[in-house]
């Protein structure tokens, strides 16, 4: 069985959204990205022994900037990560508004991911790790620390979103209908998207 999920990324601006992004659709960092104009579109896959897993992923602007245009983004997402950087107070400060923001516009029906990026500076930390998971838990999100630039935890949390997906999609299935579950068809495994 393969799901096809929609997964924006929101955060401000230099908190590593891009890069766990990269992280996630080529397993690669760059040491010196470029900051995002708008959106990015990337995607990845993740096997599980029991289903496969598409992500179509928007990485959004943190830039203040194009702060009017992240709802487009993440609008319909299937689940939603909110990163911050755990050497940056204020961009933790800054994911508990998204989070107030994202909810009020998309309820509980998405997939929430609390992410502390930048593992690697920890001797730089700001944000105790139980800090974010007490958040992440007040929300009943999934939380996870992890350094794009280090991998750590990376696949770990990927895994994690993948492995929940089957029971997001009986919700959506549920609330609206419609299924995540994608028929995989012919050698060159073509996905028909669908859902948002
Ligand atoms: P905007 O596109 O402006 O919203 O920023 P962003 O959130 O996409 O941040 P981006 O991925 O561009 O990374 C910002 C800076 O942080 C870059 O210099 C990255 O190389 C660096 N960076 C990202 N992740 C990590 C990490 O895990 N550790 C360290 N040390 N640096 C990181
Ligand atoms: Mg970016």
């Amino acid at each position: 069985m393969t799901y096809s999920v929609k997964l924006a990324v929101v955060g401000d601006t230099g908190v590593g959204k891009s890069s766990v992004s990269e992280r996630f659709a080529r397993g690669t960092f760059t040491d010196y990205p470029e900051t995002t104009i708008g959106a990015a579109f990337l995607t990845a896959t993740s096997k599980r022994p029991t289903h496969k897993v598409k992500f179509n992923i928007w990485d959004t602007a943190g830039q203040e900037r194009y702060r009017a245009l992240v709802p487009m983004y993440y609008r319909h997402a299937h689940v939603l990560l909110i990163v911050y950087d755990i050497t940056n107070r204020s961009s933790y400060d800054s994911a508990k508004r998204w989070q107030r923001e994202v909810t009020g516009v998309m309820g509980d029906a998405p997939l929430y991911v609390l992410v502390g990026n930048k593992t690697d500076l920890s001797a730089s930390r700001q944000v105790p790790e139980a800090e974010g998971r007490r958040l992440a838990e007040k929300h009943g999100a999934v939380f996870a620390e992890v350094s794009a630039k280090t991998n750590d935890g990376i696949s770990r949390l990927l895994a994690t979103i993948a492995d929940a997906v089957p029971e997001l999609d009986r919700n959506a299935v549920e609330a609206s209908g419609v299924t995540l579950a994608q028929p995989v068809t012919g050698e060159g495994r073509s996905w028909t998207s669908c859902c948002y």
